[in-house]
């Protein structure tokens, strides 16, 4: 098959929209999969382009319909979105309009003042370089990457009201804000007609910040969705460190996971975990997703993979019983907020 001037070498699995289970953002009228997939790590010019682009495809294939990018993401930045933009004009245009892409600007990407920050300036002309990267007229959300205190918020806020209004994305969102912003920027984008979508926060069973902060509350009562990022602890809650740092791990390979983070204390705790997830049946990951997803409040667990296999054995976290109050109260014992993260 052609497509432009492409000619097609991919065609999507035709039972894709059996594998995984969709969920409401929200308020809103739009469904996420349960997983959906991001490109921070490893979607650079540190990878294997191939590498990426089967992960890409056999994500959409088990039903992801959803991919997460930021200008940030590489190395070097912008790297990511432009192996997307390689992937959606290649393989991926037939199918643009299954797909959900997001992207966010306002974390620093250079040291100019406007490749950083919530101005206007800075989110309109990074979401404009954005498109010309992933090769696409729109995104589907479109987020402030952080909440910038020295900026007012009505101009971060604006500034995703006009990107809506310029048809450049078709919903927004906020990401890393504290739920007393979130909660004024909600109030904010619902005045200027555009409602907040969802908010990117981190949780997982070693980051509890959101249980602690009032936000899963506030989604719930401001009508917005929750997708969670880094739900593995970046590798941590997997097996892959109880015993040793595997060759090629992300604590070997990345500025954000330094082998540091694998303690004594972190191996006991996630060796209790494991010891759970075993008499369960499951693996520590397959544990740790399905935690994250228990929570009525959060859409989608974001996630990462560096391979197929990752990803096929991570989504089957979704075909074991409910955690019983008892498995509950053993997280709570050994998953302690701030294990192997820099709090
Ligand atoms: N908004 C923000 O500020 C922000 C910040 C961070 C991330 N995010 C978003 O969240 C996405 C996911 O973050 P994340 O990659 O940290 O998520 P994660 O799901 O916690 O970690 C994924 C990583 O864990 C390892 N892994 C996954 N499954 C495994 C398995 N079954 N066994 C062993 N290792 C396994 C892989 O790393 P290796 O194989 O390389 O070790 C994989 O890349 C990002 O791509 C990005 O879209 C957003």
């Amino acid at each position: 098959m052609s497509y432009g001037s492409f000619e097609l070498t991919y065609t999507a699995a035709p039972d894709r929209y059996t594998k995984i289970p969709y969920r409401r953002t929200g308020k809103s009228g739009l469904d996420l999969p349960a997983f959906s997939f991001g490109l921070w790590q490893k979607f650079g010019t540190d990878y294997p382009f191939e590498t990426q682009r089967e992960i890409i495809l056999h994500a959409f294939d088990l039903g992801i319909t959803h991919f997460d990018n930021a200008d940030r993401y590489g190395p070097p930045h912008r790297a990511a979105q432009k192996n997307f933009g390689k992937v959606l004009a290649k393989d991926l245009a037939p199918y643009r309009d299954e797909i959900i892409l997001s992207t966010k600007a306002g974390n620093p990407i250079g040291p100019s003042p406007y490749l950083s920050g919530g101005s206007r300036k800075s989110l309109l002309a990074s979401l404009d370089h954005s498109l010309r990267d992933l090769g696409t007229d729109y995104v589907d959300i479109f987020y402030s990457h952080r909440q910038d205190d020295s900026t007012p918020l009505e101009e971060t806020v604006g500034a995703l009201v006009s990107a809506v209004q310029q048809g450049k994305a078709l919903y927004v969102g906020i990401s890393n804000y504290r739920p007393d912003r979130a909660h004024q920027a909600a109030e904010l984008l619902r005045e200027a007609g555009v409602p907040l979508l969802i908010h990117q926060p981190r949780y997982s069973i070693f980051d509890r910040s959101i249980e602690q902060n009032g936000l899963l509350e506030l989604a719930e009562q401001d009508g917005f969705g929750l997708i969670v990022y880094s739900p593995l602890a970046q590798g941590l809650l997997t097996n892959k460190y109880l015993e040793s740092i595997p060759e090629g791990a992300r604590a070997t390979n990345s500025t954000f996971l330094s082998p540091d983070a694998i303690t004594e204390t972190y191996r006991r705790r996630a060796a209790e975990l494991n010891k759970l997830a075993e008499s369960r049946g499951q693996s520590l990951a397959q544990l740790a997703l399905q935690w994250v997803l228990r929570q009525p409040a959060v859409t989608s667990a974001l996630v990462g993979a560096s391979s197929t296999w990752q990803l096929d054995h991570n989504l089957k976290a979704l075909e074991f019983p409910p955690l019983t109050d008892d498995e509950l109260a053993v997280i709570e014992e050994h998953g302690v907020h701030g294990t192997g993260l820099n709090l």
